[in-house]
Order: C-alpha cells, then structure tokens, then sequence
C-alpha cells in the first residue's frame, strides 16, 4: 500500500521565472506521483520545512510534475535559493479534485488572482486535453501589475484554443499596459444570468455555469459576491481554500473549516458548502 507520509525524492529539472518573486519549477519524481486537477502536495526542502502546493501541470503527465510558487517564507525562499539538479522531497497527492464530469457539457469561467492562477494552470490544462467535452472556457486573470502577470508566455496559446478566451486586467494604470485595469472583478462586469433565449450569443449561461476560482483571500470574497449575484448557483462556484496545514491527512486539525477539514474534503469547497460561515476565505 502506497505510504502518503512518504516524500518521494523529487530532482529540479527546470526552472522559470515568471515575476521577481515566482518562478515555475519542474521536477522529476523518483517514482510518477499521479494527481487530478485540483489536489495538492507537500513539498520538502530538507533541513528547512515542507509547504503545501497545488501542482500547475498537467495531470495527465505522471513523470514530472510542475509547481509555481511564491517567495513568502522559509520553506519557499529556501526553494528559490536551489538549483537545477537539486533535491526535494514530495508527498502525497492530497484532497480532492475537481469533479470534471459534473462540467461535461457547460460553460466554464476560471478567475484568477496573482499566483492564484498557479493552481488553477492544471485544471485549465485537464479541460484543454478534453475540450470538445465542455461548451466554452473563460479565463479571467487579474495581477498587480504587467510584471506580475504569471504565465505570459503561455497566456496566447491558450487564447487560441478552441472556444476559448482569455481576459486580463491589472489593479492599477501602468504605461506599459493598454488593457483593461482595475480588479478581477471588473472582468465579470459582462456575465449575464439567462433563462432562455440563445445562450450561445452570451459571454457565459451563468443559470448552469460552472466557475472556478483561485486568488487571495480578500479577492475569493469580492468574486464570491460578484458570481452569485451575476446568477451563478452556489453550488456551481468551485473555491481554492489556501489554509494553514500541517498533516495533510486529515489527522491534525489544522486546516478545519467548521466541520470540514479542508486538506481532506477541500482544498476546493463550493460556495454551497462554505455559505454558512460568517468569514470563510
Ligand atoms: C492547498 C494549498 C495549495 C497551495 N498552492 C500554492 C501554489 O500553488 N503556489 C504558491 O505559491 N503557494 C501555494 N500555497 C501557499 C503556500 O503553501 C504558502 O505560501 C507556503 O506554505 C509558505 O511557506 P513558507 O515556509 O515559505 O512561509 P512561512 O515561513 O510559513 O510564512 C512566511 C510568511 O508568509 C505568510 N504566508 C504564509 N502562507 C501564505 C499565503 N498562502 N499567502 C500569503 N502569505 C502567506 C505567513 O503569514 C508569514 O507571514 C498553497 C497553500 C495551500 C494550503
Ligand atoms: S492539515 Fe491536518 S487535518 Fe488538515
């Protein structure tokens, strides 16, 4: 039986970097870690600490396994100090995934914020290898500025996938930036909530939807808000929930959210499920 404490030895085979303060690593595991969209990992530099992340690549492929990650503390400013053939040990993967067959057939939005987009980069990769299975995907990106937008050099290939588009904003005006600016929420200003006519001519049938988010706390709120009064159903409205956690197993307690453990039963909950708390992000 497969031991999830295990970290599997894990060798940096590349690395990018997408702003000053995130790069994009790819590692080679020792053996293939196999996860879905959605699920999560501890990541180990040894002699400092492990941290959870959710994995950027595709999961399709099982041999290598890319992750995109901010410098914010020890555990993240010590990977950034490593190198190209360096070691890392990865565990798990942990939580569960998107339900992919519950968005068979319907529009999807994916709105993210900062490295927020990180997780959310496997799941748009998941829907990409099956595109003919959903109706549209909408990708709404907001970043601080031009430089702080992750995956630049990805972001046209993805607009140019079948019944795609990608829409971008930054917070505030910037003399390189020609686009739009303000929060991530301006660019759900269009979605319109139908109940019949021809959907096909709306950006996104909001009434059966489906919408993805990953972003900083304060922006799952203000989009959480936007989403549901744009006519989204609760239980349609998919959050990354990026909590504290220590086990990843559903042992230690750290991460729990009322009744739900978010490593175990997360880390994405429906606005459904996190309805009744009072401050859930
Ligand atoms: C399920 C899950 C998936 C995640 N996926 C990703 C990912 O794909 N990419 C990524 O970069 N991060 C991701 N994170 C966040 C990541 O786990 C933390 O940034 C990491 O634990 C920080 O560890 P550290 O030792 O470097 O910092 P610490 O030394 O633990 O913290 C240093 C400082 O950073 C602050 N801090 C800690 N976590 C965060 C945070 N999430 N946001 C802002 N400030 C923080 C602390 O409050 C503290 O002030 C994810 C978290 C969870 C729970
Ligand atoms: S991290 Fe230990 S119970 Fe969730």
């Amino acid at each position: 039986m497969k031991n999830l404490y295990r970290p599997i030895e894990s060798v940096i085979e590349d690395i990018r970097e997408e702003t000053a303060n995130i790069k994009t690593y790819r590692f080679r595991p020792k053996e293939p870690i196999t996860f879905e969209a959605g699920q999560f990992v501890e990541l180990t530099v040894p002699g400092v600490g492990e941290a959870p992340f959710t994995p950027s690549s595709n999961p399709n492929v099982t041999d290598t396994m890319e992750i995109t990650i901010m410098e914010v503390g020890s555990v993240t400013d010590a990977l950034a100090k490593m190198k190209v053939g360096d070691t890392v040990g990865i565990r798990g993967p942990y939580g569960e995934g998107y339900n992919l067959k519950d968005f068979e057939g319907r529009d999807i939005l994916i709105v993210g914020g900062g490295v927020g987009l990180a997780p959310l980069r496997s799941l748009i990769l998941a829907l990409f290898d099956d595109i003919d299975k959903y109706k549209r995907i909408s990708i709404r990106y907001g970043a601080r500025s031009p430089a702080d937008i992750v995956y630049l050099d990805l972001l046209p290939d993805w607009e140019k996938m079948k019944n795609t588009e990608v829409q971008l904003t930054i917070d505030e005006p910037h003399p390189d930036w020609t686009g739009t600016v303000g929060v991530v929420t301006v660019l759900l200003e269009d979605l319109a909530f139908v109940t019949t006519v021809d959907v096909d001519q709306l950006p996104l049938d909001t009434s059966n939807a489906i919408a993805c988010v990953c972003g900083p706390p304060i922006m799952l709120k203000f989009v959480n808000m936007a989403l549901l009064d744009k006519g989204f159903k609760p239980e349609n409205i998919y959050h990354s929930m990026e909590r504290n956690m220590s086990c990843g197993l559903g042992k230690c307690g750290h991460c729990m959210l009322g009744e739900y453990y978010i490593c175990k039963d997360g880390p994405v909950l429906t606005a459904a499920q996190i309805a009744k708390f009072e401050d859930p992000f």
